[in-house]
């Protein structure tokens, strides 16, 4: 069971030192956690979680070692911080920044070769899934990856995110299931998952952990996340 904590655009360094040196102190044994902050403080997060069974890892990846990319970062300079793993794909960097299923294949694929963990995130709109469209996107978003004991999907339904509105543990499950059908690797579940819904959704037999944004900004609801986690 995989808790992974994506901070989106929160937390400065001295936020995430504060955060990390809480977390630190709780009891959150019998689960992996992850804690994804933004590039800036990443390497305070390495830095005070080293020594923890608490890995961290960014937000996004370039596919090239360096180069001419103005504002993007390399997985060499990710695995030089002590970073663990990456995001990629996430809706948001689908819908605002123009990420394509073909760039975050690239961004995977490098980070992967790089030694890097990754979590790909996929998931349909609401209309996509209205129209009955759920499963043929996510075959294509998925369409490029295939399994590797670095990488995990994250089952992102995009009217889930930060809406209050969360998939049933039975459409999850039915989501997940279709995932592994394509890309047999552990599937994560994401789109307010929070304390109070944590352990129905984690109960389900193919949900093998949660993907959380805003319930992860603060120590009591993730670390209650954590727990429900260690629980199912
Ligand atoms: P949320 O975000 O938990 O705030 O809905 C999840 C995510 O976007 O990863």
């Amino acid at each position: 069971m995989l808790i992974a904590g994506n901070w989106k655009m929160h937390k400065s360094p001295a936020e995430a030192a504060e955060f990390c040196l809480a977390l630190r102190d709780e009891e959150v044994g019998g689960v992996d956690v992850v804690v994804c902050p933004p590039y800036v403080s990443l390497a305070v997060a390495v830095q005070l979680l080293a020594g923890t069974e608490i890995a961290v890892a960014a937000q996004n990846v370039h596919w090239e070692q360096e180069g001419a990319y103005t504002g993007e970062i390399s997985a060499r300079m990710l695995l030089e911080l002590g970073v663990y793993g990456t995001i990629v794909g996430h809706s948001e960097r689908r819908q605002l920044f123009g990420e394509t299923d073909e760039s975050v294949a690239k961004r995977a694929r490098a980070a992967l070769d790089a030694g890097l963990f990754v979590i790909a995130c996929a998931g349909e709109t609401e209309q996509e899934r209205e129209r009955g469209a759920t499963e043929e996107v996510l075959r294509r978003q998925l369409s490029m990856f295939e399994a590797d004991d670095n990488l995990v999907i994250a089952y992102e339904p995009v009217w889930a995110i930060g809406t209050g509105k969360t998939a049933t543990p039975e459409l999850a499950q039915e989501a997940h299931t279709f995932i592994k059908s394509l890309v047999d690797v552990p599937v994560l579940y994401g789109g307010s998952v929070k304390p109070d819904n944590a352990a129905d959704l984690l109960g389900q037999p193919d949900v093998d952990g949660a993907l959380v944004g805003g319930a992860s900004l603060e120590l009591d609801s993730f670390t209650a996340i954590c727990r429900a986690a260690a629980r199912s």
